[in-house]
């Protein structure tokens, strides 16, 4: 299935308590890589393992370790504040980097930073953003990494709507789309509804 929303209780709480006015930019970084975490172990449920030999304290037997590389790409800057917890599941994975902001008035994203590692041809991606509002900044981020080689690519977001789901499904329709909770519409300034306000914002305390 190309686009999934992931849902669990502890998601569930975590999104509501980032989702309140009143909720600190600390506690809404806190959450907001906690739930990266857990969504990230469902993301990775068809990660490829291979088989490897070890010996425990008290027997030889068969394990499995992850078998190819992971790289992550946040679209700066909200991406970074989902980053940390996906992270801290995969420990070995790498970050590239792209930044974008949108246009306020054309809600059109325009490109300021991009980085990307090595090997990303070969490695397992996801590319990361809380928000998926009109589609436009993630649909950007996935042909950037497209453009690096990048074939095996993942959208992993906190909050979308069908507008933005049903961009990247025409644009990439390779690419398999995940959610914590898809709202109910965009209003006309570009933000998600009910949503949870400016995400760059509330994660770097900017207003
Ligand atoms: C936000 C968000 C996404 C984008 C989503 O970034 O983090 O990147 O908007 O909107 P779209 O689907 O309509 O493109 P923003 O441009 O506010 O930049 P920021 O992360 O630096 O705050
Ligand atoms: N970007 C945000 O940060 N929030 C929205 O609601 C839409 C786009």
């Amino acid at each position: 299935m190309a686009f999934t929303v992931i849902k669990h209780p502890l998601i569930l709480d975590k999104l509501t308590r980032m989702r309140k006015t009143e909720t600190s930019s600390k506690d809404f970084r806190e959450n907001l890589n906690e739930i990266g975490q857990l969504m990230a172990y469902e993301v990775f449920r068809d990660v490829p393992l291979k088989e490897i030999e070890i010996e425990t304290p008290v027997t030889k037997t068969t394990g499995y370790t992850v078998d190819i590389p992971v790289v992550l790409i946040p679209i700066i800057r909200a991406g970074l504040g989902m980053t940390e917890g996906i992270q801290r599941l995969v420990p070995t994975s790498r970050i590239a980097h792209i930044g974008l902001y949108r246009n306020e008035e054309t809600l059109t994203p325009v490109q300021y930073f991009a980085k990307k590692t090595e090997d990303i041809d070969k490695s397992y991606v996801l590319v990361v953003d809380p928000m998926l509002a009109t589609g436009g900044s993630a649909a950007k981020a996935i042909e950037i990494a497209k453009g690096w080689g990048a074939k095996n690519i993942k959208f992993v977001c906190l909050v979308a709507v069908q507008e933005g789901v049903d961009k990247i499904l025409s644009e990439h329709p390779d690419v398999e789309i995940y959610t914590a909770s898809l709202d109910p519409i965009l209003n006309n300034d570009g933000y998600i509804v009910p949503g949870l306000g400016d995400a760059g914002d509330r994660i770097f305390g900017t207003k």
